[in-house]
């Protein structure tokens, strides 16, 4: 038996999962989907870990969304049998990885946002005897992918229903531009504007005779929006199983100041690496630790009083305000992450903790930078 290890002996900077907030958040999504009598098939982008997808799925998820061809290769190397890969796909190398996905995974399932791509996809599938099921990828307003809403978007489904080797199973529509909204009503105006373009278009897929079973889309900032509308068929929401700063300062529709429908399950667990100067310490997580992309700095967990500030790749500076204790040389802190997402694809690892407990680690997978056929590499 591996022996108890407590987060005091781990090595910092490290990521590690709130066991007890991450099971809350898992079963809090699963009840909420099931009393609304929603799918959902959370993202893997937030958390490229098959244990956590495999956790998803046994609270209920209809199956994983993913958004690389590589994080699909990795969830269909551990048995997920149903993965919706949500980015369009264009060139060669990853179509030919798709269709070997589609060939393999019980139901893999393609978002297509331009004839040229569904055109390529049955080509290829055409010649290896595949038939790709597909959503038709419609841009409800971030203006990122996919065909516009309405009849382009009907025109590109009756393409991919003309080819071949494709089979069109409904829409995918994400709105982003929705997602972080801050203030709960001016979210939902902005989420029931952009999905219901995607609601319409599928209304005119159906009247059309075409084949639209599938709305998926939404996020964690809009999941008691889309799905109460019953705007979509099928939630898309990824962040609520870590939460991070960016999203709990959006507000909630209980509790305006603070985004608390889930838990900040996902820390980063630093040490006092500095105590020299009078009222601030550094702590050993920088950028290279935590992604500063969304334009906060992480919070501290439980200690009020006490804020961070960027201090470069490698630190970061904490600061007292008012009479709070400052931290001292050698002790641990936990930072709710900035935006997990990114943060979670600078690791290897996540620790999985309960309390002051170590109860194992998972695998990060599908990380950037795939090793491309006929390139050698050197180290
Ligand atoms: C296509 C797509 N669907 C769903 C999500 C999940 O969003 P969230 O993490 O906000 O729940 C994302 C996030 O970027 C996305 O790109």
């Amino acid at each position: 038996m591996a022996a108890t290890v407590d987060i005091n002996d781990l090595p910092t900077p490290a990521l590690i999962l709130d066991l007890d907030a991450f099971e809350q958040n898992i079963a809090k999504m699963a009840q909420y989907c099931k009393q609304v009598g929603s799918g959902f098939r959370p993202h893997g982008k937030t958390h490229k870990s098959a244990w956590i997808a495999r956790q998803q799925l046994n609270a209920g998820a209809v199956g994983i969304s993913v958004a690389t061809v590589a994080e699909a290769e990795a969830m269909a190397q551990a048995g997920i049998e149903s993965i919706l890969l949500t980015s369009p796909v264009v060139g060669p190398e990853k179509l030919d990885r798709l269709i070997n996905l589609s060939g393999k995974v019980p139901e893999f399932i393609a978002a297509v946002g331009s004839k040229l791509q569904a055109e390529r996809l049955s080509d290829l599938a055409g010649r290896r005897g595949v038939t790709v099921n597909v959503l038709v990828d419609v841009d409800v307003g971030d203006g990122r992918t996919g065909e516009l809403p309405g009849q382009p978007a009907l025109q590109l489904a009756q393409n991919v229903d003309r080819l071949p080797s494709l089979r069109l199973r409904g829409i995918q529509a994400y709105s982003g531009l929705s997602s972080h909204v801050v203030g709960f009503e001016a979210r939902k105006r902005t989420s029931l504007e952009a999905m219901g373009k995607a609601a319409e278009t599928r209304e005119m897929f159906k009247s059309s005779g075409l084949d639209c079973s599938i709305l998926s889309g939404g996020s964690t900032g809009t999941y008691n929006i889309d799905s109460e509308a019953g705007l979509v068929t099928e939630l898309q929401v990824g962040s609520y199983v870590f939460m991070d700063v960016d999203y709990r300062r959006i507000g909630g529709k209980e509790n305006p100041q603070l985004y608390d429908d889930f838990l900040p399950a996902l820390n980063c667990l630093t040490t006092v690496v500095s105590a020299a100067h009078k009222g601030r310490v550094t702590v050993d997580a920088g950028v290279k630790a935590l992604s500063s992309d969304a334009g906060c700095p992480p919070e501290l967990v439980g200690r009020a009083g006490l804020s961070y500030k960027w201090f470069g790749d490698e630190f970061g500076l904490i600061e007292a305000e008012g009479d709070a204790d400052l931290p001292k040389l050698g002790d641990r802190l936990r930072l709710i992450v900035p935006h997990c997402d990114p943060t979670v694809n600078m690791y290897d690892l996540i620790y999985l903790v309960r309390g002051e407990r170590v109860e194992g680690a998972i695998r990060i997978c599908a990380r950037r930078g795939d090793q491309a056929s006929g390139v050698e590499l050197l180290a």
